[in-house]
C-alpha cells in the first residue's frame, strides 16, 4: 500500500504535464558555456536588442567582462549605452508600470530566466514568434501563446507564418535560418551563463576537490597501514 502510494505520488507531476494538453516540442538548444565567443555574440545581441526592456540586473558589467574575457575598453564602447559604470548591475531604464501598460505585462527581468524556464525553451521562445493579426503587436508564440513581446529580432529572422499544418514558414530577414539559429543559440547561451555565473568556476573546482581527496585517501591508507603494522 505504502508503495502503491510513494509510485503514485510520483508519478502525479507527469501526469497532471500530460494533462496540461497543448505541450510544444522544445528545441535543443545546444548551448556551449566554454565557447566565450558564443556567449559574447549573446551579450551583444542582448544588449542591442533586449537590454532596452529587459534587465539582467543580477549581473554587474565588469563581472560579464571577467567573465567572459572581454576588455574594460570594449565592455564601456561595445556594451554599455548608459552611463553606468563598470562595477554597476545591469539595470534597464524602462518603469515598470509604463511598460506594464505598453505591453499589458511588465518585461520581466531575465538574469535567471534560462534556470526558471530551461535554455531549450528560451531557444524555441526566441524562435516561436509568428504573424498573428489578432494580436497587438500582429506576433503570438508557440511556446507562449499571448505574448505581450513584439518580436524584436523579426530583422533578422524575418516573419513566420503558420502553415495549414501548423508548422511556421519563415520569410523575410537578414540572417539565413542556421545564422538566426546560431544568434539564437549564442543569445541564449547569455542568458544560461547569466543564470548561473559560477557554474564554469565550480566545474574547475569540483577537479581540485576531486584530486584533494585522491592524495588524502593515499595518505591516509599509508597511515592506516603503519599504524596497524605490529597488530596480530
Ligand atoms: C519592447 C520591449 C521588449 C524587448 C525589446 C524585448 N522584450 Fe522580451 N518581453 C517583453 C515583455 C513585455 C514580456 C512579457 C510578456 C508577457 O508576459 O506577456 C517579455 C517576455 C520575455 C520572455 C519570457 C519571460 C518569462 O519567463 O515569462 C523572454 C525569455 C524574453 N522576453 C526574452 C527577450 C529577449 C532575449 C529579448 C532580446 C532579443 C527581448 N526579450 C526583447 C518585452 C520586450
Amino acid at each position: 500500500m505504502k508503495k502503491l502510494l510513494i509510485a503514485l505520488v510520483t508519478l502525479l507531476p507527469s501526469l497532471a504535464m500530460a494533462a496540461g494538453g497543448h505541450e510544444v516540442d522544445l528545441e535543443s538548444a545546444n548551448v556551449d558555456l566554454h565557447d566565450k565567443a558564443s556567449l559574447e555574440r549573446g551579450l551583444d545581441l542582448f544588449q542591442h536588442y533586449c537590454s532596452g526592456c529587459h534587465s539582467t540586473q543580477y549581473q554587474r558589467y565588469d563581472r560579464v567582462a571577467t567573465d567572459l574575457g572581454i576588455s574594460t575598453d570594449d565592455m564601456r564602447n561595445k556594451y554599455m549605452f548608459t552611463d553606468a559604470k563598470m562595477g554597476e548591475l545591469m539595470e534597464n531604464a524602462i518603469p515598470t508600470v509604463d511598460a506594464a501598460k505598453w505591453f499589458g505585462a511588465a518585461p520581466p527581468d531575465l538574469t535567471l530566466v534560462a534556470r526558471v524556464r530551461g535554455a531549450d525553451w528560451v531557444y524555441t521562445y526566441l524562435k516561436g514568434f509568428y504573424a498573428d493579426e489578432s494580436r497587438p503587436f500582429g506576433v503570438n508564440n508557440t511556446v507562449f501563446p499571448l505574448v505581450g513581446m513584439p518580436h524584436v529580432l523579426q530583422d533578422l529572422q524575418g516573419l513566420s507564418v503558420k502553415d495549414e499544418h501548423g508548422n511556421l514558414v519563415t520569410t523575410g530577414g537578414s540572417m539565413s535560418a542556421e545564422e538566426y539559429d546560431q544568434a539564437v543559440r549564442d543569445l541564449t547561451g547569455f542568458l544560461v551563463y547569466s543564470g548561473d555565473p559560477v557554474k564554469l568556476e565550480r566545474e574547475a573546482l569540483g577537479w581540485w576537490v576531486l584530486g584533494f581527496l585522491f592524495i588524502f585517501f593515499i595518505i591516509a591508507y599509508l597511515l592506516k597501514k603503519e599504524y596497524w603494522k605490529d597488530v596480530h
